[in-house]
């Protein structure tokens, strides 16, 4: 863990400017980055937006893809990750639109939506960096408990943990949060060269736990971290309270 006055979103945020900032992007190959939504990453992007406008950092030969999106809402649902990608993070940066990529969750034919995702992913020649948060369940992305540790991206239906976990962005109204999302499989995290999840708050400390001392299982999907050969877990002191 890192020591108390550190802040997780610190730590990340200059791992990432770094890891722009030394690759030397061609035409055929840009900087490739994951990105999840959730609370935890907010820090994060708020920073990368300071960089950016403090010419620290540029996000134009920078490609991204999003982890996961919720099955069934318009882009401009308040709730939607376009809409949260677009407030949180590109409209403040230099990233050009079609450098964006986040699944579709609004097309009547989601298997090839899911397809032509992992495709596009593997034309880029893959992820340089994934950022990734962690459900209190071990969740990553939208990769519940029990989801195949070799899976590649497809629908999910979204387990009641984490329907309750997320209906504070519903106005606490559990009937409002989508009951299907599209995901990143485990396997395309795990393909990614490096794998950086960040976990704060007491809530996540089981998951942290499994992450690092226990065994290996679906059951816990963030345990497949330790099949990466390059995977860093940052987390803060609540997080890391059961280690
Ligand atoms: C959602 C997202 C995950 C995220 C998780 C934790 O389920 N699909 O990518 O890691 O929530 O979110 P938070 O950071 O808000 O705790």
């Amino acid at each position: 863990p890192l020591p108390r006055s550190t802040n997780v979103s610190h730590w990340v945020a200059h791992y990432i400017i770094e890891s722009i900032n030394q690759f030397k992007p061609t035409q055929q190959r840009p900087f490739i980055l994951g990105l999840p939504t959730g609370g935890t990453p907010l820090g994060v992007y708020r920073l990368l937006i300071e960089a950016y406008q403090q010419q620290k950092v540029s996000f134009k030969h920078v490609i991204t893809f999003n982890m996961d999106e919720y099955v069934g809402l318009a882009w401009d649902h308040p709730q939607s990750y376009h809409f949260y990608m677009q407030q949180n993070f590109f409209r403040h940066i230099d990233i050009l639109e079609e450098n964006t990529h986040i699944p579709n969750g609004n097309t009547s034919d989601l298997d090839a939506e899911c397809k032509r995702y992992e495709q596009t992913i593997s034309q880029f020649g893959g992820v340089h960096l994934f950022l990734g948060g962690v459900g209190s369940d071990g969740h990553i992305a939208f990769n519940e408990p029990g989801s195949s540790l070799a899976s590649r991206t497809r629908i999910k239906t979204l387990t009641d943990e984490t329907r309750q976990a997320n209906a504070r962005f519903f106005d606490d109204d559990l009937n409002a949060v989508p009951k299907l999302a599209l995901t990143v499989g485990i396997g395309t995290l795990l393909d990614a060269k490096e794998l950086l999840i960040m976990a704060t708050g007491s809530n996540k400390a089981d998951a942290v736990q499994h992450a690092v001392e226990g065994a290996v299982s679906h059951q816990w999907p963030v345990t497949a971290i330790q099949l990466h050969p390059k995977a860093i877990i940052t987390c803060d002191h609540d997080a890391a309270q059961e280690l």
